[in-house]
C-alpha cells in the first residue's frame, strides 16, 4: 500500500541499524527469545520484517483498518489453509455488484442527486467493494469463516481497492476525472501468509496508553512525523474496514474522527507525548524512526532520549513521499534518522 511514512524501502536501513546496536551491547539472545514491538505499525511492514526473522511481535495501531491488515499479517500462521483461502478469495472475486455504502457516498452515480457528487471510486469498484465487504461479513456471522480468516479477507479488501482509489494518493480529496488505474476493473487480490512466532499480538489502542501495559525487549516506534492526521487522510479505509455507516460531511464525505486524533501531529503537544512514551516503556532497546522535518528537531529528540540511557543515531538520505503534484517541494529528498536508545544504561 502507498501509505505516507511507509519503512516499506527503509526496511534493510532498519534491520541493519537494529542488529549493529544489539552487537554493540553484546546482546545474545537470539530473535525466537525476544519481543519486538511496533506500536505505530501502520501497513504493518516493520512487524512482518521482524516476524520473518523470528521475534515475538506485539504490533498496534490506532487506525481499525492498519488493526485489521496488521492483525493478518502478524497473528496470522499456521492457522490458514491457503488453498481454501484463496478459494474464497475466487468466490468472492466472482461476486455481482452491490449498491451499498460505499457506492452510495463515494461513487459518481451513487452521488447523484446528493448536495456532493463524488468519485472516490468508478461506480463498479465501488459496486464490488460493497458487495465484498458485505459478503466477508454475512460469512463471519453466518460462521462459514473463521476470525483468522475474516482478517485475511478483509486485510486483503483493504489492500487491493486502495489500488483502484480515484485520488492523488491519500483519501483527503479525489480526482476531478478518473484516473487510468480507477479505470481498471477491480480484482481482490489475496494478501501473503506469513509464517513466524505463534506468540504474536495486534492492538488497535492510543499508543500513549498501551505503553503502560506492555512490556518486551525492542521497542520500534514510527510516529507521524508532522501535521497530517491519518484518520482523515485515510478515513475511506477506515469506513471500508469498519463498515459502521458513519454519519459522513461535507465535499470528502469525512467520518467524525474525533477519538482517533494524534497527539504526535500536534506541535503543542508532541514533545510531552513523546518524553512521557519513552518513560512509560518497559523495553530495553528504543528505536524512533524521524525525520529532518518533522515537528519535533532533532536536538529535542537526542535531549529526550539521553535522559533515559546510552544514545545513538543512524541515518539515511531518503526519497520524499509524494502525497499529491500540486504541492511545492523544495527539495526531492530528506534525511531519515533512527534514533536509538538502550534504557537504564547512561
Ligand atoms: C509513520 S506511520 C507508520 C508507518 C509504518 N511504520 C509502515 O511502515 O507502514 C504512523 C502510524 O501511526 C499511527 N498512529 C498515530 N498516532 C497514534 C497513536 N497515538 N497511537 C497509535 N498509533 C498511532 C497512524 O495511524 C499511522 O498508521
Amino acid at each position: 500500500m502507498n501509505y505516507i511514512g511507509s519503512k516499506y524501502s527503509l526496511i534493510d536501513f532498519l534491520e541493519t541499524s537494529i542488529d549493529k546496536t544489539l552487537k554493540l551491547y553484546n546482546e545474545t539472545r537470539v530473535p525466537s527469545q525476544m519481543i519486538f514491538a511496533d506500536l505505530f505499525a501502520g501497513t504493518g511492514v516493520v512487524s512482518g520484517s521482524f516476524k520473518k526473522q523470528g521475534y515475538s511481535i506485539i504490533a498496534n495501531d490506532i487506525q481499525y483498518y492498519s488493526y485489521v491488515i496488521t492483525k493478518h499479517m502478524i497473528e496470522n500462521n499456521g492457522n490458514l489453509d491457503k488453498d481454501r483461502c484463496l478459494q474464497l478469495i475466487r468466490q468472492l472475486n466472482q461476486l455481482n455488484g452491490v449498491e451499498g455504502f460505499i457506492y452510495s457516498n463515494y461513487s459518481y452515480g451513487g452521488t447523484e442527486g446528493q448536495d456532493f457528487r463524488r468519485m472516490y471510486f468508478s461506480d463498479s469498484n465501488a459496486k464490488k467493494c460493497d458487495a465484498i465487504r458485505i459478503a466477508i461479513e454475512n460469512w463471519l456471522s453466518a460462521g462459514s469463516i473463521t476470525k483468522h480468516e475474516y482478517f485475511f479477507l478483509l486485510g486483503s479488501l483493504l489492500n487491493s481497492i486502495d489500488k483502484y482509489a480515484n485520488t492523488a494518493s491519500v483519501y483527503g480529496a479525489y480526482l476531478k476525472n478518473l484516473k487510468k488505474s480507477a479505470l481498471k476493473e477491480m480484482e481482490l487480490v489475496a494478501l501473503p501468509i506469513m509464517q513466524g512466532s505463534v506468540s504474536c499480538k495486534v492492538y488497535n489502542e492510543d499508543v500513549c496508553e498501551l505503553i503502560k501495559h506492555i512490556s518486551g525487549d525492542i521497542l520500534y516506534l514510527d510516529p507521524p512525523y508532522n501535521t497530517r492526521q491519518y484518520c482523515s487522510n485515510y478515513h475511506l479505509l477506515e469506513t471500508i474496514a469498519r463498515y459502521d455507516n458513519p454519519i459522513i460531511k461535507g465535499k470528502t464525505g469525512l467520518r467524525d474522527y474525533a477519538n482517533q486524533k494524534s497527539v504526535f501531529c500536534i506541535k503543542g503537544k508532541v514533545v510531552k507525548a513523546f518524553d512521557d512514551l519513552i518513560k512509560n516503556a518497559n523495553f530495553k532497546y528504543i528505536f524512533l524512526s524521524y525525520n529532518n522535518e518533522g515537528l519535533m528537531s532533532f536536538d529535542t529528540i537526542e535531549k529526550i532520549m539521553k535522559k533515559y540511557g546510552k544514545y545513538n543515531v543512524y541515518m539515511q538520505q531518503y526519497r520524499r513521499f509524494k502525497a499529491d503534484n500540486a504541492r511545492d517541494c523544495k527539495s526531492t529528498s530528506t534525511i531519515e534518522y533512527l534514533h536509538c536508545l538502550v534504557k537504564g544504561t547512561i
